[in-house]
């Protein structure tokens, strides 16, 4: 099977934890990379996370930068009501088994370009600051990027505040930086995610596949579920996981082409993804949106993902 080789930069995130655990058990995909960026928790949390989680299931082989501290102008801030003082708050997890590469995030990425014989996929599930530092400091390299699959914004809603999601409103200038790079965007808003919902029914589905990864992956989901009862709803809406899922099994989305904006003023928008549903101002698409979900077969794809993880001992 031809694999489509993918860099990942991530702020883990319970949600960002279980993409990792799916795009690396996912045949189709080679990640060659991840980078780190500050937003659910501080850099130094997040690129901890990571390297916990790589290292949880078998992965240290793949090099891990951390990113910039803070947004490109933003002030910094963090997601610990939802991800706890950690970052990843919940079950035990392994020390890191590998080494923080000497790289930062975007010489870690303009390497892996650079090297792979192939145009890459880059998968955002955090705010986009090293996404847009990349294309900042390497404007050349665009052209060897198929696509970002990512996860941020909401084309009718936010989360953070009444307008913006959180990954976009961490850092607003630099989303504007990479919708409008003309790199094509995959965009998986709240739009879709809040649809990516999973029940206490799956958790035990996937709590049942009885390996230490599943185990950990449901130990997630309890914790991660927590702050979606307070909020009132049945299910945990598991995010970044759908941004894998854009490029795995796009038959199980809805999507459609939009122009997209970024709003990064105003006292109530900043942080907004604004959708020329319309085509109001004649400019092309730069967002493929998804709006919609099989939700039983995405729950399937994580219970099959995390089927493919041995009985190796839990950290
Ligand atoms: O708004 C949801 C997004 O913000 C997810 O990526 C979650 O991990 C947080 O980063
Ligand atoms: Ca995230």
């Amino acid at each position: 099977m031809k694999k489509i080789p993918i860099l990942i930069d991530c702020d883990p995130g319970h949600d960002d934890a279980i993409a990792l655990v799916l795009a690396a058990a996912c045949p189709e995909l080679d990640i060659r990379c991840v980078t780190t960026t500050a937003g659910n928790q501080t850099l130094e949390k997040t690129t901890y996370n990571a390297r916990r989680i790589l290292t949880l299931i078998g992965r240290t082989d793949i090099p891990v930068a951390k990113g910039r501290e803070t947004p490109l102008l933003a002030k910094p801030m963090q997601a610990a009501s939802v991800h706890g003082d950690s970052g990843l708050d919940g079950p035990p997890l392994p020390e890191p088994g590998q080494e923080l590469s000497p790289l930062s995030s975007v010489d870690l990425m303009a390497k892996t370009i650079r090297e792979c014989g192939e145009p890459v996929t880059l998968v955002a599930t955090g705010p986009l600051t090293n996404v847009a530092a990349l294309f900042l400091a390497h404007p050349e390299l665009k052209e060897r990027i198929t696509r970002i699959s990512l996860m941020g914004g909401g084309l009718a809603h936010g989360n953070w505040t009444p307008a913006a999601e959180f990954n976009i409103l961490v850092d607003p200038e630099a989303a504007e930086i990479v919708y409008t790079s003309g790199v094509p965007i995959v965009m998986a808003g709240l739009d879709v995610t809040e649809k990516a919902l999973l029940y206490a029914e799956d958790f035990a589905r996937i709590r049942a596949v009885g390996n230490p990864v599943a185990q950990t992956v449901a130990d997630w989901l309890d914790f991660f579920y927590v702050f979606h009862k307070n909020k009132g709803y049945r299910g945990a809406t598991v995010h970044d996981p759908v941004a894998v899922t854009a490029l795995v099994r796009p038959e199980m989305l809805t999507m459609q082409p939009v122009h997209v904006d970024i709003e990064t003023c105003g006292d109530y928008c900043r942080g907004a993804t604004i959708a020329d549903w319309f085509h109001t101002a004649g400019r092309p698409e730069n967002v493929t949106a998804i709006t919609g979900i099989d939700r039983e077969a995405f729950v399937d794809l994580i219970v099959e993902a995390v089927g493919r993880y041995g009985k190796e001992a839990r950290a």
